[in-house]
């Protein structure tokens, strides 16, 4: 089979794999319809996570059909339509009974990582019966492939953690796919003001459709000003950092309210400064969080009744022959205007 395989940083090649087999009891294979690319994929090629080694097929989302299951998987048989959570969970560990399955101690975030993953004609998904999804009749597969991971992310990391109400103030901090996917899902909640904060005026122009309610390029260094001015000098509610370096975070904590909540969702590589002689009276909370994809069944149905449409996110397509041009193409998003793209196996 075809596969994307992580030669060592900053090299990558699509080579001829053998097609995976069943190891474990509670495994599945999937035999890949649609896939994509994440910004983690990236910080992969940059050498950024050492858990993942050269010789690594890479990709942690997906959509596909199952071609075959173990004999201790029960829920799911082969020729049925599935969606690939991009943390694979026993579903019997301590983590997985509080539904925090990022820290599964069988599973977490291991696919297209610690194990070979979705950018390929077929993957192996360990813990089916729990890391699988049916996909619903009819339902639009491209669609569905943006709740592996971002959308999840953005919900449960960004919104649910950073306590989004009705009629409160947010800001969004990086209008990358993140960003885009905590702004659509913020709207469940109906807040009164969400400002987004980027340097890429595309994004912040399509932030603007989504349902943002003001947008601010952050590249003259004037971002705390003009939030302050826009919430009349009290700061937001919810501050949601999606971005992942410290000057990003830094912000966060300078525009935050009394009672406010920074929601941390960005990877970060490098140690960022807490301003706790500014914020210790200020009653705010400040959240981290792996995302769990605990909510994809509800976001399923968020889709299914048009609450959101996450098709908004794709803005290009390729061929699985042809994912090196699609990483080139998603890695330069600031000349292409990409934000996701579906690669079809
Ligand atoms: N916590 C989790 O479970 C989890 C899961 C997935 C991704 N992530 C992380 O979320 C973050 C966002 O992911 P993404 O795919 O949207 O990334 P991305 O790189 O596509 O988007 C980041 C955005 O931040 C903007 N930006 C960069 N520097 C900025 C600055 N100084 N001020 C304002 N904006 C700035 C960029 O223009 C870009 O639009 C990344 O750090 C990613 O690793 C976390
Ligand atoms: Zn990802
Ligand atoms: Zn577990």
């Amino acid at each position: 089979m075809k596969a994307l395989v992580y030669q060592g940083p900053g090299r990558k090649a699509l080579e001829d794999r053998p097609k995976p087999k069943i190891t474990a009891p509670t495994d599945a294979i999937v035999r890949m319809t649609k896939t994509t690319i994440c910004g983690t994929d990236l910080h992969i090629l940059k050498g950024d996570v050492p858990t993942c080694e050269p010789g690594r097929i890479l990709g942690h989302e997906g959509v596909g059909v199952i071609d075959e299951v173990g004999p201790a998987v029960t829920a799911f048989k082969a020729g049925d339509h599935v969606l690939i959570s991009c943390v694979s969970s026993c579903g019997k560990c301590e983590y997985c009974r509080r539904q925090m399955y990022s820290h599964c101690t069988a599973g977490g975030w291991i696919l297209g990582n610690k194990i070979d993953g979705t950018q390929a004609e077929f993957v192996r998904t360990p813990f089916a019966d729990t890391s699988l999804y049916p996909v619903p009749k009819g339902a639009d597969e491209e669609a569905l492939v943006m709740l592996s991971d971002i959308l999840p992310t953005g919900f449960e990391c960004g919104v649910l953690n950073g306590r989004v109400q009705p009629g409160s103030t947010v800001a969004i901090v990086g209008a990358g796919p993140i960003g885009l996917a905590a702004l659509l899902t913020a709207q469940f909640y109906s807040p009164g003001v969400i400002i987004m904060i980027d340097l890429d005026d595309n994004r912040l122009a399509v932030a603007k459709r989504f349902g943002a309610t003001a947008t601010i390029n952050s590249a003259d260094g004037k971002a705390v000003a003009a939030v302050m001015k826009l919430t009349h000098k009290t700061g937001v509610d919810t501050a949601i950092e999606a971005v992942g370096i410290p000057a990003t975070f830094e912000m966060c904590q300078q525009i935050i309210a009394p009672g406010g909540t920074i929601a941390n969702i960005g990877v970060h590589g490098k140690k960022a400064d807490l301003h706790l002689e500014q914020l210790w009276d200020r009653n705010i909370s400040i959240t981290t969080r792996l995302v769990d994809t605990a909510t994809i069944p509800m976001l399923f149905k968020t889709v299914a009744a048009k609450k959101i449409d996450p098709v908004q996110l794709i803005t290009h397509h390729f061929a699985l022959d042809d994912i090196v041009a699609a990483y080139d193409t998603f890695a330069d998003a600031a000349k292409t205007k990409a934000l996701k793209v579906i690669i079809t196996a």
